[in-house]
């Protein structure tokens, strides 16, 4: 991998977090699936088209991409964490996806093919950069000068009542933690809308859209839930301070505030998501 600039997020990704999106990778995928189709709707791909995907991890977008351009265009995915992307490379390979490459590279520093892409697109992989305006610097001159940047980032905890919920009957049951810095490379850190926009024109980017959208979460039932929300998104960190029999008494708190909420379908809460859109200068 080239040198990154993020050198805590490739720590991170690359340890218990990647790991957990590995082994979850089935339950995310299924969770994430209206996330999925919102945010590919945005994108509007066409056959032949070539694309990136920022982040794209396990590869569930990526691959959604690469079947929606066929055989004629072509996707790369780039990602910092070694085993999400591993996953991604052995999927493509049992799929038999020809036109689908990875890179493990950071977006900050890697060095994209000038003017290639028609589409950078990214479900939740753009949030974790330490210099945001120099990767998306660096991401923008991967775009064709017709290229379109579509992504999907969280706005606040407090707008996604799926990780609000756990959070809140977590918290009576674990050590308090300290304020976090809400600019801070990390899932909520595009949350303010000047921030983002300000980050997206200082980086080159023009006719910026930040839609704000609801998406309902539709995992199957309360243990895909529970599987989920113990590994993925804010909860872990939470629970990382616990004591033993303090992360026994969150769980069993999040398990019925997530019950009370979630219908026998899965369904019944949602995440609060920026649907962004831009075009090159
Ligand atoms: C929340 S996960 C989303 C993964 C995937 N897009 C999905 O929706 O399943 C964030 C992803 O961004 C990747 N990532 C974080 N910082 C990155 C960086 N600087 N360059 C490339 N990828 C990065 C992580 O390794 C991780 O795979």
């Amino acid at each position: 991998m080239t040198p990154s600039p993020n050198l805590r997020g490739v720590d991170f990704w690359n340890s218990t977090m990647g790991h957990a999106w590995v082994s979850q990778q089935a339950i995310i995928s299924d969770v994430f699936a209206s996330v999925t189709r919102v945010s590919l709707d945005a994108a509007a791909l066409k056959t032949g088209e070539r694309a990136i995907d920022i982040g794209c991890g396990t590869g569930d977008t990526l691959f959604e991409i690469a079947k929606t351009v066929g055989p004629s265009g072509a996707v790369l995915g780039v990602d910092v964490s070694v085993p999400m992307l591993d996953l991604a490379r052995h999927r493509a390979a049992e799929a038999k996806l020809t036109n689908t490459s990875c890179a493990l590279a950071d977006a900050t520093s890697y060095a994209f093919e000038p003017r290639w892409a028609d589409l950078v697109y990214s479900r939740f992989g753009v949030m974790f950069f330490e210099d945001p305006i120099k990767a998306f610097t660096n991401i923008r001159s991967s775009m064709k000068p017709s290229g379109r940047l579509v992504f999907v980032c969280f706005r606040s905890m407090q707008e996604s009542p799926w990780f609000r919920v756990p959070i809140e009957a977590a918290r009576p049951h674990v050590p308090p933690q300290p304020p976090a810095d809400p600019t801070a490379p990390g899932m909520f850190s595009f949350a303010r809308e000047d921030r983002l926009r300000g980050i997206l024109s200082e980086s080159g980017f023009r006719d910026i859209v930040l839609q704000a959208t609801d998406v309902p979460i539709h995992g199957k039932d309360i243990d895909q839930s529970m599987a989920f929300i113990t590994q993925a998104g804010p909860l872990p960190a939470l629970l990382d301070k616990a004591s033993g029999e303090q992360r026994a008494r969150a769980i069993e708190a999040v398990r019925s505030a997530l019950a009370e909420k979630i219908g026998a379908d899965g369904n019944g809460l949602h995440v609060g998501l920026w649907l962004v859109s831009a075009a090159t200068s």
